[in-house]
């Protein structure tokens, strides 16, 4: 489905990024991908095989952040999706003295590079027609019952679905797609990766949902390749809720 198609993922290093750069990768296309952690980069690029690219970056840094598209270009040549996936979270309440460093780490990370990479981006996704897929949530409409302490969280979600609509309407008459998938529980490492105490079991991640039930990558990454895909090519500035039916509860 995608053979030829230059992918670039971000936080490809980890759950539903892996699952996506793998996704891609089976279908013939040559991926770029991001991350910080050099030995998780490398354990992906080595299981997915030789047209994955790790790119080592952080992307809440500007110079680091500016590196990853012009990287991409040089060792495959164009552009054709990029999917904004990587995302931190982190439990700080609104009455913690360290409320403004969390927020401003969540909005960085999940909102701000968005911004900058797709700024890189535009110039080669319109040569190809391409199309920008973003990893929102259901956090972005609702505040999930789990844990206290997810408000930064879910407004840089929030954030994040009217980038994707304000991106679609700006693009729309270069050709260029802009959509979300919105996952609600997936059973990755985010929870450690994001440092959070107390984190929450396959079980309780279960029980918030409608269907009794969280997804695993690979059905995010299904999405995600739907919206990417010429198959998608009437759909524009739409968030898909993936959530086993999270949002009924
Ligand atoms: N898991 C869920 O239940 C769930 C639900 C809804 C939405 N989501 C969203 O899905 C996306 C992926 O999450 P996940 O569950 O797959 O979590 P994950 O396993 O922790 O993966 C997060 C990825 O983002 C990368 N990353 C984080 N900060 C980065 C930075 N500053 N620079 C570069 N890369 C960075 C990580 O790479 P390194 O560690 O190598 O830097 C990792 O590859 C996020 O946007 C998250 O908000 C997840």
């Amino acid at each position: 489905m995608f053979a030829n198609k230059v992918v670039l993922v971000t936080g490809g290093s980890s759950g539903i990024g892996a699952a996506a750069v793998e996704g891609f990768a089976k279908e013939g296309a040559f991926v770029a991908f991001v991350g910080r952690n050099e030995t998780k980069l490398k354990a992906v690029a080595e299981r997915c095989g030789a047209n994955t690219f790790p790119i080592k970056a952080d992307i809440a840094k500007d110079e680091e952040a500016k590196t990853i598209v012009a990287k991409t270009i040089e060792k495959f040549g164009k552009l054709d999706v990029l999917v904004n996936n990587a995302g931190i979270s982190r439990i700080v309440g609104l009455s913690d003295p360290n409320i403004l460093d969390a927020f401003d780490l969540i909005m960085n990370t999940n909102l701000r590079a968005v911004v900058l990479l797709t700024n890189l981006a535009i110039p080669y996704l319109k040569e190809t027609k391409g199309n920008i897929v973003n990893v929102s949530s259901v956090a972005s409409t609702t505040i999930p019952s789990l844990m206290d302490g997810f408000v930064s969280y879910c407004v840089s979600k929030a954030g994040l679905d009217q980038f994707t609509r304000g991106a679609a309407k700006e693009f729309a008459s270069f050709g260029v797609r802009v959509n979300s998938v919105n996952p609600g529980p997936v059973i990755t490492d985010m929870a450690v990766n994001s440092g959070i105490d107390n984190v929450p079991d396959d079980d309780m991640m279960k029980n918030i949902t409608a269907l009794g039930r969280a997804s695993d990558a690979d059905e995010v990454s299904d999405l995600i390749q739907y919206l990417a895909s010429d198959k998608a090519r009437s759909v524009t500035g739409s968030c898909f809720v993936i959530d086993n039916g999270m949002l009924l509860k």
